[in-house]
Formats: C-alpha cells, sequence, structure tokens
C-alpha cells in the first residue's frame, strides 16, 4: 500500500457581506504569498476567480441557485440561502479540497445571469469568499480556517456610499434603501456565522473622539479563537495579560486624536479568546515598526515584515489603521497554518512507516 504524501488543498472561509473590504484582504493576503492574484487568462472576463501561484480565490456568489430575474420573481435576497446552491458548494469544495478539479458555475454581476462553468484546479490554498462560507455545517466542516469581516453599520453605510456612488453610480437613497431591505436577512443568515470564525476582524466608529459621526477614524478588533489547530493568538507585550497601550510619544507621531491599543482574554459566543485592538490611526506607515516590534506571534519571517507589506501597499483602503494592520496579521498566520499543516502532511508517512 502507497501513501502519497501529497498535499492536500487547505481551505480557508472569508466571510462578509458586500462591499465590506473582502477583496481588499484578499489583495493583502495573496501578497504575503508572495504573489497578486489574477482572473483567469483566456476564460469569461466576468469571471469572479482570482488565481495566483499559490492561491485560487472563489466567490460564493457562484453558488446562486437563483439568477437576478429568479430572486425577484421569488422574492428572495441574495443572502437568502434559498437564493444558494449549498449543496453544490459542499461537493465542489470537498473535491477540491481532495484534489479533483471542478467545473464551477459563475454567477455574472454584469448580467445577474448564471454564466456557463469555468474549470477550477486544486490550488495549494483554496479561499471561498462570500455571503455563506460557514452557513452550511457540511462546508464549514471543510474549513482549515475561517474569518469573519464584521463591519459595523455606521461604517458599513460610509464604505458601501464611497464604492456605490463614485464606482457604480448608484445614487444616495438607493443605497440605503438596499441596506435596509438587506437588514434582515443579513442579521439572519450572514451574522450568525460570525460565531464560528477562528478569527473576526471588528471595525467600529473611533472611541477617541467623543460622539465622532464622521466615520473616518476606526476602531479596529482582532478577535482571535483560543484552541485552534495552527492558530497560535497574536498578543502585545505580554501573553494573557489585559493592557491598553498609548504607543504616542517619542517613536510615534500621532496627530489627533491620537491610537490607543488594548489587549486581554476576553469571551466570544461563549467560547475563549484573546482580542487586541487598535483605535485611531497611524500618521507615519514607516513608524509601524515601533508598534511592530511590541507584538508577539504574528508569524513573520523577518524583523519587520508586517511593516513592509503594510507600506508595499500603502495605497490600499485602511492601510493607516487597524484594518490593514489585522488583515495583514491574518495573512501571515494563515501563511504560518498552511505550512504548519503541509510540514504535517509530509512528515505522515514517515510516521506511519515507523510503526
Ligand atoms: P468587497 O470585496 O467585500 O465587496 P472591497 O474590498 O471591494 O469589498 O471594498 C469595498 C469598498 O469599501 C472599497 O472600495 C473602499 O471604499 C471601502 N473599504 C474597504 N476596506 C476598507 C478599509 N479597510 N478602510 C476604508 N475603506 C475600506
Ligand atoms: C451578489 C452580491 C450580493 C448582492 C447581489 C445583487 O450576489 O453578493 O451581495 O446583493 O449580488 O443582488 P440583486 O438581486 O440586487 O441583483
Amino acid at each position: 500500500l502507497s501513501c502519497s504524501a501529497e498535499a492536500k488543498t487547505v481551505v480557508i472561509g472569508l466571510a462578509a457581506d458586500s462591499g465590506c473590504g473582502k477583496s481588499t484582504f484578499m489583495r493583502r493576503l495573496t501578497s504575503v504569498f508572495g504573489g497578486a492574484a489574477e482572473p483567469p487568462k483566456g476564460g469569461n472576463p466576468d469571471s469572479n476567480t482570482l488565481i495566483s501561484d499559490t492561491t485560487t480565490v472563489i466567490c460564493l456568489d457562484d453558488y446562486h441557485s437563483l439568477d437576478r430575474t429568479g430572486r425577484k420573481e421569488k422574492g428572495v435576497t441574495a443572502l437568502d440561502p434559498r437564493a444558494n446552491n449549498f449543496d453544490l458548494m459542499y461537493e465542489q469544495v470537498k473535491a477540491i479540497k481532495d484534489g479533483i478539479a471542478v467545473d464551477k458555475p459563475i454567477y455574472n454581476h454584469v448580467t445577474g445571469l448564471l454564466d456557463p462553468p469555468e474549470l477550477i484546479q486544486p490550488p495549494k490554498i483554496l479561499v471561498i469568499e462570500g455571503l455563506h462560507p460557514m452557513y452550511d455545517s457540511r462546508v464549514r466542516d471543510l474549513l482549515d480556517f475561517s474569518i469573519y469581516l464584521d463591519i459595523s453599520n455606521e461604517v458599513k453605510f460610509a464604505w458601501k456610499i464611497q464604492r456605490d456612488m463614485a464606482e457604480r453610480g448608484h445614487s444616495l437613497e438607493s443605497i440605503k434603501a438596499s441596506i435596509e431591505a438587506r437588514k434582515p436577512d443579513f442579521d439572519a443568515y450572514i451574522d450568525p456565522q460570525k460565531q464560528y470564525a477562528d478569527a473576526v476582524i471588528e471595525v467600529l466608529p473611533t472611541e477617541l473622539i467623543p460622539d465622532d459621526n464622521e466615520g473616518k477614524v476606526l476602531r479596529v478588533k482582532l478577535v482571535m479563537k483560543e484552541g485552534v489547530k495552527y492558530f497560535s493568538p497574536v498578543y502585545l507585550f505580554d501573553e494573557g495579560s489585559t493592557i491598553s497601550w498609548i504607543p504616542c510619544g517619542r517613536k510615534l507621531t500621532c496627530s489627533y486624536p491620537g491610537i490607543k491599543f488594548a489587549y486581554g482574554p476576553d469571551s466570544y459566543y461563549s467560547h475563549e479568546v484573546s482580542v487586541l485592538e487598535m483605535d485611531g490611526q497611524f500618521d507615519r506607515l514607516d513608524e509601524l515598526i515601533y508598534v511592530e516590534s511590541h507584538l508577539s506571534n504574528i508569524s513573520t519571517k523577518f524583523y519587520g515584515e508586517v511593516t513592509q507589506q503594510m507600506l508595499k501597499h500603502a495605497d490600499f483602503p485602511g492601510s493607516n489603521n487597524g484594518t490593514g494592520l489585522f488583515q495583514t496579521i491574518i495573512g501571515l498566520k494563515i501563511r504560518d497554518l498552511y505550512e504548519q499543516l503541509v510540514a504535517e502532511k509530509a512528515a505522515a508517512p514517515v510516521e506511519a512507516a515507523k510503526v
């Protein structure tokens, strides 16, 4: 009996509402793995897939069972499980995880129709991003790591306006109406998935400016589950302690309203977590090295890697605050998890041979 040491695809789930920074997160993640992900060459120009040397990112909208007209006729939103084919999602993610290529449907965001499928080869890392990566328990069980981007309503609104007005030409009223219309289904089907996430990035309005309603300065929390295999939470100064830190001073330039970090243990949906928090924004990104040097367990390969990544993508949204910082750190943690999983699989046949 020969036992192949062939590494299986590692599967990562990224859940969030649309317009909440998933694409930006994906760009940071694939950059950590050493290459930008691009649409498949020579395929459907409306494909939602992104491919790099190591990573394939598929958008779960491709598993819509009802197209735009179908949803309208049945009166269901894209967030409703009845508009999505979880059987097919499960079958295909499982097949890829087992090293088998699949013909994945394409949901065309331009036409609102389902296009002919595209062939997806098993990559080293498969990221499934979208509204429901943790909704179906069979799909959830296939995930080696899961992340939920939890954007508070105030912040979501500000971002959506920015994108949908500038890039998609929607009116303020139509954006407001679409957010309101989505809210009940969002609360029922999307939000509850965060209880299953190994890491949650929560984005809230700042607490540094009293009654802030501009939504520009953000308070960002990185909630990390304890006891997850191959994932050890990041900490500030001293693991397990409760810490509040204002790094502004001689080594970090801060203008109003400053920067405040916090770290400590907490509980989240009745499981133990560590929470790292950053409120405020960086004035000078190169000085981030000062903050980085006080964080431990960040899974960098060399001193200053977080700062280097942040500087490299200084033009991405959120690079001056906790969203960019924590997305970058989670990218490094996923690389670490991937390397540990591969190392374990490579060692497994050797262990078996010893017996
Ligand atoms: P998604 O892929 O989830 O639809 P994107 O990554 O395309 O989301 O982001 C949508 C929009 O939200 C961006 O164009 C930007 O305006 C805003 N945005 C996303 N992430 C951030 C962030 N960290 N800080 C500020 N704005 C952001
Ligand atoms: C995709 C997005 C959803 C969005 C939908 C548009 O599925 O992921 O977030 O709501 O497209 O749906 P609509 O029914 O308005 O075309």
